[in-house]
């Protein structure tokens, strides 16, 4: 048994969360670079937790610009075990509604301007994303959601693009009918393949703001509708995060999936 750290990477709307014993927003050094703010920590229901806003406070970051590798690498750092990525998306099903909470297990990584891993020089590494997020930890989440009165989808495709300009039609419409994809957003890539890469357990809660551009009765997507449904949904993330202690418990054992020993087989450099 380990102590469990839970990390919780906040998106847009969400920049810290209330209720923690011996609350501290701390600086963490990373040779990765500067994370993208300082960490608050503190303790909930027992708990070890770590909070980072993905933008910064203040929203300085663009998802483009977001330091991921720091980001996570700060996190293990200070020992955290398990992430909870919560985000804003845009969603691709009438059913995944504006307000509406989806626990992602499928990303299409469309990203191309970010550094996407931690290995390349001096230490090559191809750890497996075939099954990119930890099913232990989105249960947990689900449950969370779920009782604290929070619609939230069991599954579901999370189209990672670059931004920051939003879709056009084409795309929208391709991304949906054509390739599978449920949600869509700007940030969970490469949070989820490096995340894998430090041996983290890491969910993702994307929070439905919009229907991005191809739904017919929506029209196009603009930042005030998603900053009207962004306020209610942070409260009900933070809800969410407030539950989540008492469900993953103080004492952790090896991650049933494999995610905590991800590297075991990945290593392809020879030791010196
Ligand atoms: N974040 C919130 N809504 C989004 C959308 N429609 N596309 C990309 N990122 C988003």
């Amino acid at each position: 048994m380990t102590q469990t750290m839970i990390g919780v990477i906040g998106g847009s709307g969400i920049y810290d969360i209330d209720g923690l014993d011996g609350a501290e927003w701390r600086d963490v050094d990373s040779p990765w670079g500067a994370p993208s703010d300082q960490i608050l920590t503190g303790t909930l229901d027992g708990v070890p937790m770590a909070f980072l806003p993905r933008h910064g406070r203040g929203h300085v970051h663009s998802p483009t610009t977001v330091p991921y590798r720091a980001n996570i690498d700060a996190l293990k750092r200070l020992g955290v075990t398990d992430v909870i990525s919560v985000s804003a998306c845009g969603s691709f099903r009438e059913a995944m509604a504006p307000g509406d909470f989806v626990v992602v297990d499928q990303f299409i990584d469309r990203t191309f301007a970010r550094e996407k891993s931690f290995f390349g020089t001096g230490c090559v590494a191809h750890v497996s994303v075939a099954h990119p997020t930890c099913p232990r930890l989105g249960d947990a989440c689900f449950t969370a959601a779920r009782d604290a009165g929070i619609t939230i989808h069991k599954g579901g495709t999370y189209l990672a693009m670059e931004g920051p300009q939003f879709s056009t039609l084409a795309e929208s419409r391709m991304y949906r009918e054509h390739w599978g994809a449920d949600v869509i957003g700007m940030t969970n890539m490469p949070e989820a393949k490096l995340a894998r890469e430090a041996e983290l357990c890491y969910a993702s809660i994307a929070m439905v703001t919009d229907y991005d551009s191809w739904h017919p009765d929506h029209g196009e997507v603009d930042v005030t509708e998603i900053i009207r449904t962004l306020m209610g949904n942070a409260d009900k993330g933070r809800e969410m995060v407030r539950r989540l202690p008492a469900l993953l418990g103080a004492d952790r054992a090896p991650c049933p999936h494999g995610c905590d020993r991800a590297l075991e087989f990945a290593i392809l450099t020879a030791p010196e």
